[in-house]
């Protein structure tokens, strides 16, 4: 991981033992509220003399979500100590915050515990099931429990020079069998989460050590691991495909911009001609360039190149799982600065596809350079574009931090989208695209506005800006700058603190979903 340390890699079995005999440093049992202890949650609780169901009744272990209590076993089974962990009522679980339980109950032990069990009842697994068909077996389940601990490994504290907080290098399943099929999952979601936790990384590597030309190196570093086509256009490439909406956002930049572009091709010929473009937002760090940013959070924005780092992430996915079909990803990576040559409110540029565009904002970069990173996908073939993008402050207004909004002209490439959402515990929500909201994006001068003069409904017009550069291929917009990273107190309880990876894991399970 160039400057940082390796990260520690988990290693995930299923077992078949009594979890009173387990000899790990922490047996995590979740449970529900308001439900009976599932057969070896009521095991573990004989074998501690009651003391389980004692703290249900004294109300101090209620099962409500995600609290957790952490007890000593004194020697009465073979892990020295257990934590409950509370799922909340069976209905209202879903794959998200199965995940985020087990990341609380990682981060609170992982100081002093290398190895973890897990039990699960099979109650855990008809409640998923019961919320949502996709997440139905036990394999999900597994994969759920292999991901929440492999998250949890994941710390925010790389650049400090201190101790490493520690991690849970084993995890012990136990509950759902040795099956063949429990085993994969297990693989496969410890594979899934540590690549989400590389996007983390990047997403909070600060700009001045993640500058679009380290981000290009990044994907280039995955390309080579994962025998992809890897494409890097230069400033002057650019030029002479007249991408001027993303050199425009690039001027005020001292860092040279990039567009990296990484093709997997099946090794297996597909019967099919889908060409799925993954189109990533890249922008390293932006101050709102000339409409510049206030200071408060301005931070933050170090984590705009989310999207572009999900793309780069879900390809190296996609490459060691063997997708079925071609897949592209597209990264558009600036800065975006207000330095002497930068692009000013009033200018008019015009797009790879030759619209022109008022740049009412230099604020509304994303829109800006995502137009010609989908312009180039649609040169290079693809038949259906997913673009990813940090790129309204009002999906935080409508979702908060927990949930992804969605926008498309492709209710089929969308539910393919929801169903890679499940199978990676990840919410989708669709915000509608009424044509209606065309009217604020009109221009006096140009084709377009890139921004709104009146607030309101920013998410759905960054939507209805990005739908003039999809031609007719199947779409879907995907506004991650709530569900990416969260820094808010009110949240920290719910949702894991700092950058998510988020879409990483549903982007890499979606051509699976297409073939
Ligand atoms: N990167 C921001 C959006 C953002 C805000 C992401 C907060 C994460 C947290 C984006 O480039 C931006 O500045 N959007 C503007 C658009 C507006 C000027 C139309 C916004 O949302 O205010
Ligand atoms: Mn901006
Ligand atoms: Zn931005």
């Amino acid at each position: 991981m160039g400057q940082l340390e390796e990260e520690t890699r988990l290693r995930a079995q299923a077992i078949e033992i009594g979890p009173g005999e387990v000899e790990v440093d922490v047996l995590v049992v979740p449970y529900f509220q308001g439900e009976p202890l599932g057969p070896l949650a009521a095991a573990l609780d004989h074998a501690l003399d009651g003391l389980l169901s004692r703290m249900r009744d004294d109300r101090e272990a209620t099962g409500a979500f995600p609290k957790r209590t952490a007890i000593a076993t004194l020697g009465k089974i073979a892990a020295p100590r257990l934590v409950f962990l509370g799922l909340g009522s069976p209905p209202e679980l879903d794959g998200y915050r199965l995940r985020n339980a087990l990341q609380f109950a990682v981060k609170e032990t992982r100081r002093f515990c290398r190895r973890m069990a897990v039990v699960v009842d099979e109650g855990l697994v008809s409640a998923l099931a019961a919320g949502d068909p996709v997440q139905g077996d036990r394999a999900a389940v597994a994969r759920a429990i292999a991901e929440g601990v492999a998250l949890g490994n994941y710390h925010l504290g790389q650049l400090k020079t201190g101790a490493h907080p520690g991690a849970i290098e084993e995890l012990e399943l136990l509950g759902l069998g040795t099956g063949a099929e429990v085993v994969n999952a297990l693989v496969e979601g410890t594979t899934l989460a540590e690549a989400t936790n590389r996007t983390r990384e990047l997403q909070w590597r600060p700009s001045n050590r993640l500058t679009p030309t380290e981000l290009a190196a990044e994907a280039a570093r995955v390309a080579e691991e994962g025998g992809l086509e890897l494409e890097v256009l230069e400033r002057a490439d650019m030029e002479r495909l007249g991408m001027g909406a993303l050199l425009a956002v690039a001027r005020g930049s001292d860092e040279p911009p990039k567009l990296v572009s990484l093709r997997y091709r099946p090794r297996v010929p597909a019967n099919s001609d889908k060409l799925l473009a993954l189109v990533g937002k890249g922008i390293t760090f932006d101050s709102g360039g000339i409409s510049l940013k206030v200071p408060l959070g301005m931070s933050d924005m170090k984590a705009d190149m989310s999207g572009a780092a999900a793309v780069i992430e879900a390809m190296a996915l996609i490459a060691q799982m063997q997708a079925p079909i071609q897949v592209i990803a597209v990264a558009a990576i600036t800065e975006n600065m207000p330095g002497g040559g930068a692009v000013k409110p009033g200018d008019v540029v015009s797009a790879m596809n030759g619209k022109t565009i008022e740049i009412t904002n230099t604020d509304a970069e994303g829109r800006l350079v995502l137009a010609d990173a989908l312009g180039f996908a649609a040169d290079r073939g693809a038949t259906h574009l997913v673009d990813v993008a940090t790129l309204t402050g009002g999906a935080v207004i409508a979702m908060g931090y927990a949930t992804t909004i969605a926008m498309g002209t492709s209710p089929e490439l969308l539910a393919q989208l929801r169903r890679a959402g499940s199978l990676a515990g990840e919410r989708i929500w669709e915000l509608p695209m009424y044509p209606d909201y065309q009217v604020v994006l009109d221009s006096e001068i140009a084709d377009m506005r890139n921004s709104a003069e009146k607030p309101g409904a920013s998410s759905i017009n960054g939507g209805i800006f990005l739908r003039q550069f999809t031609g007719d291929l199947p779409w879907v917009h995907l506004d991650i700058a709530g569900s990416a990273y969260h820094g808010e107190a009110l949240w920290k309880p719910v949702v894991p603190l700092g950058p998510s990876g988020v879409m990483t894991r549903t982007l890499a399970h979606l051509p699976f979903q297409m073939g």
